[in-house]
């Protein structure tokens, strides 16, 4: 099996600016030492950002206990996550925290809130007391399906105050989907609201909730925040409004003294089979994971704004939009709704109101915005930001240039950061102020983090090269099982590898051993004995200036063994014709070589994404060879995409 190939030639290089340097958390001299002191000993490394980050009740007697694939972090330590995120900035310091921004909020419709510590607190220790007196005890779980308003990282944090870890399942998801997952993780409560708001209208959540429990009887208690005001049914002896609770609850609720390796929460990832998965994080780790990470790679100061646009349903909004900048003490902004409502510019016109400073957002947004256009970005002054981030997919080169010039103006580092929901924080990344930046690559490990890339056989593929990527040293923040099923934890991610983890994720190390990620290994294509990733092509059409959008994925084919089919959308503006489909494929033979040659072309208006905004490559292949798709489509964020997709087809 040869290697996984890297046609993409990038040769862009964007150095540090000095005067960003000169100011940054951590300077090449801190990294360099940070790197040193993590290769000698990792442990020793991670046991020094566990005490500089994180105020522990007791502290731990073991680093670390790695009976592989199960770490325990920490051993024997005590804290309280919510403890960390909120009490201690109310103390350090003098209190200087006590009355700065801890969430600034802004609903869809435009209403706001700006919460400080000390009130965030208030509000936590409240509903701390109103999980205690609906009879919820340390290790119960809690399901949380809300939009994106501050009681969602109020409930969670009153459920890490008490110990009772939070399962959160994005508010798109339906209510079998809902089912699905209250059942496996076993909750008695669930807390939601009655909608949330949407483009522009309220969509309902408290109804899918009541759908999912007529399909189970293990939920006893449900609290309802009002958020939109649409009619819901409350259920006698089991419904209860968050607002009649809080109420008369109390504002004082000490931070119970946890185990380190106390369950923090449980959340689900599709699998691209089967049903999804558990992932199961703990809290001593986890917590020192983020917040070192966070502080570091965004190079976060207190007087600056944060804004991460990921909802809080997913991985990203668990770890950077609440847990890591709330242990960091920083402002983080929430916003509830879609990013093009009312217009194409909201976000470029929350980023120039709240004087947001650090931006980290998905390259799928970043495209789409491409093609709606620069005028609306352009609108709206966006000189406060001073750095950009990037999560979720690999970036292309194109959407890097576009994000750098047109959001960035050229003044902002740019960190593209890979991680997993698996891993809990970010593993490679770019350090702002020390790293040379290349369009497209994720540049290199964090300090403390092992990376390598495997062949088929596990040898190390040597820089340059391409194969398996793999963590090959446990990490704080790692998951520490699939939640009720160990047998699936280890084929799932440790059987590839002797204790070894295999993230699924195809990778390319160049000469300077950065690595470039190409998307999940099911993407990679066999063409006629050449191993190339989807990606490459499709930034390749990316970079075509008649393209916003391009996924490809491999058909089978009698010569080549696959071939290539590439779904395009066309910029608004260009015309969708044969001539179009030639020209394209003389440009992606032009960029990356002939090998990489689309054998067809189709146009589409959108792409079949998830609701988090990855492509479903998988409906895609399904498509491109005329086969029924049969695998799960519950996280697709548009079905009628598909039924245009299949209607192109003759
Ligand atoms: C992909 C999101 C390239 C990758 C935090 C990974 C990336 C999967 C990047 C995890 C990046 C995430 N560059 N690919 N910067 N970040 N990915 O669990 O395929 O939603 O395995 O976690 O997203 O997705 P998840």
């Amino acid at each position: 099996m040869p290697d996984i190939e890297s046609l993409l030639k990038e040769t862009r290089r964007f150095k540090p600016d000095p005067a960003f340097a000169r100011e940054a958390n951590w300077n090449k001299k801190t990294v360099a030492e940070h790197r040193k002191q993590a290769d000698k000993n990792p442990e020793k490394y991670w046991a020094a950002r566990a005490k500089e980050n994180i105020t522990w009740f007791t502290p731990w007697k073991k680093v670390l206990d790695w009976k592989p694939p199960f770490a325990k972090w920490f051993v024997g330590g005590k804290l309280n996550v919510s403890y960390n995120c909120l009490d201690r900035h109310l103390e350090e310091d003098g209190g200087a925290r006590r009355n700065k921004a801890a969430i600034i909020w802004e609903g869809e419709p435009g209403d706001t809130r700006v919460i400080t510590y000390a009130e965030l607190h208030r509000e936590v220790c409240k509903f701390a007391n109103v999980l205690k007196t609906q009879g919820i005890k340390k290790g119960d779980r809690v399901v949380l399906y809300m939009p994106m308003i501050p009681e969602l990282a109020i409930a969670m944090l009153a459920c890490t105050r008490i110990g009772a870890p939070h399962s959160i399942v994005f508010g798109g998801f339906s209510a079998d989907a809902l089912r699905d997952r209250i059942d496996d993780v076993g909750a008695k409560t669930v807390i939601t609201a009655d909608g949330g708001f949407r483009k522009g209208a309220g969509f309902p959540l408290k109804q899918a909730v009541d759908d999912a429990l007529k399909m189970t009887k293990a939920v006893d208690t449900v609290i309802v925040v009002e958020r939109t005001k649409q009619d819901v049914k409350m259920k006698k002896g089991r419904d209860l409004w968050w607002h009649d609770l809080m109420k008369d609850a109390s504002p004082k609720c000490a931070a119970a003294k946890l185990d380190s390796e106390h369950p923090l929460f449980i959340l689900y990832t599709s699998g691209s089979t089967g049903k999804p998965k558990g992932i199961l994080h703990t809290t001593g780790g986890y917590l020192t994971h983020v917040t070192t990470t966070f502080k570091a790679i965004f190079d976060i100061k207190d007087s600056d704004v944060y804004w991460c646009t990921a909802d809080i349903g997913w991985i990203t909004g668990h770890s950077y939009v609440v847990y890591g900048p709330l242990a960091a003490g920083a402002t983080t902004m929430m916003y509830e709704g879609v990013p093009v409502h009312p217009g194409p510019d909201r976000w470029w016109e929350l980023i120039e109101k709240w004087g947001v400073n650090i931006f980290y957002t998905a390259p799928t947004a970043i495209r789409t915005f491409i093609r709606l256009g620069d005028e609306h970005p352009n609108k709206h002054d966006l000189s406060s930001l001073r750095l950009l981030g990037s999560v979720g997919e690999p970036i292309n080169p194109e959407a890097w240039m576009w994000y750098h010039k047109v959001i960035g103006k050229k003044n902002c580092p740019i960190v593209d950061t890979w991680w997993q929901t698996e891993t809990g924080g970010i593993m490679i990344t770019s350090l702002p102020g020390v790293v040379t930046t290349k369009p497209g690559s994720a540049t290199l490990p964090f300090p403390g983090i092992d990376p390598e890339i495997y062949d088929e056989e596990g040898n190390v593929a040597k820089p340059p090269g391409g194969g398996l990527l793999v963590l090959r040293k446990p990490w704080p923040g790692m998951l520490r099982g699939i939640w009720g099923d160990n047998k699936r934890f280890k084929e799932q991610y440790w059987s590839r590898f002797e204790d070894t983890y295999f993230c699924g994720d195809g990778a390319h190390r160049d000469k300077d051993g950065y690595f470039w990620i190409m998307g999940r290994i099911d993407d990679v294509m066999n063409i006629s004995g050449h191993r190339i990733g989807t990606m490459e092509v499709e930034s390749a059409l990316v970079s075509h200036k008649g393209v916003a959008e391009a996924a490809v994925v491999g058909r089978p084919d009698d010569i080549t063994g696959t071939a290539i089919v590439a779904f395009v959308s066309p910029r608004g503006g260009t015309k969708a014709t044969d001539a179009f489909k030639k020209t394209l494929i003389g440009h992606v033979s032009k960029e990356i070589g002939a090998i990489a040659r689309p054998a067809e072309i189709r146009f589409t208006d959108a792409l079949p994404k998830t609701r988090s905004g990855k492509i479903m490559r998988r409906l895609l292949r399904d498509i491109a060879s005329g086969v029924e798709s049969t695998g799960d489509t519950s996280t697709l964020e548009d079905f009628s995409v598909l039924a245009s997709l299949r209607g192109d087809e003759d």
